[in-house]
């Protein structure tokens, strides 16, 4: 066995935008190393007690970025055993966020295209920024914002449009081992 494999894993955390696969991926990694499986998102629902719809209605879109920031904060500050972090594509709009994102661990951005963005985000109404009529342009502009963010955050880049969860998942854990094996 060489150093990469059997060095010890730590927090995986998972970046992108929306549909680009965060929840199947942070699921099939826990399925597969079992490691807790943390989605910021169903964290933020949870202990709100509402959607992240009713969030944004009720309180507004800052109230739920202060929310995010709070639990990555929190997420940071914890010295417990090592997760798999799953985040809101919109995570990375703050710079501190994206600061905290990279102490916390191997960063993977997980990206997809804007048409397989729409395919995967098509039945979904529980995502209040896709709630309009031109999805396209909506998704493409976030995009060509959030691009160079989710590119300084991340360790390493992942297309999950022609692969299986499974395959993704093989990519990521090869790649996390490497990468603490070299901390
Ligand atoms: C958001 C993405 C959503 C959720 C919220 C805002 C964004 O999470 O946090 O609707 O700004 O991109 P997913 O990426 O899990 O859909």
């Amino acid at each position: 066995m060489n150093h990469a494999e059997s060095s010890p894993l730590q927090n995986i955390i998972l970046i992108g935008f929306m549909g680009s696969g965060k929840s199947t991926i942070g699921k099939e990694l826990h399925a597969r190393i079992g490691y807790p499986l943390i989605d910021t998102d169903t964290e933020i629902e949870l202990r709100q007690g509402k959607s992240i719809s009713t969030i944004f209605e009720e309180l507004g879109e800052e109230a739920f970025r202060n929310m995010e920031s709070d639990l990555i904060e929190e997420l940071a500050h914890q010295s417990n055993k090592p997760c798999i972090i799953s985040t809101g594509g919109g995570t990375v709009i703050r710079p501190k966020n994206r600061e905290l994102l990279r102490q916390l661990g191997f960063v993977v951005w997980l990206h997809a295209p804007t048409d397989i963005v729409l395919q995967r985000t098509a039945k979904s109404t529980d995502r209040p920024l896709l709630q309009m009529p031109n999805k396209t342009k909506v998704i493409n502009d976030l995009l060509k914002n959030r691009r160079p963010w989710y590119d300084e955050t991340s360790h390493l880049k992942v297309d999950t449009s022609g692969l299986e969860a499974h395959e993704i998942c093989i990519g990521i854990l090869e790649s996390a081992r490497y990468f603490f094996s070299q901390q």
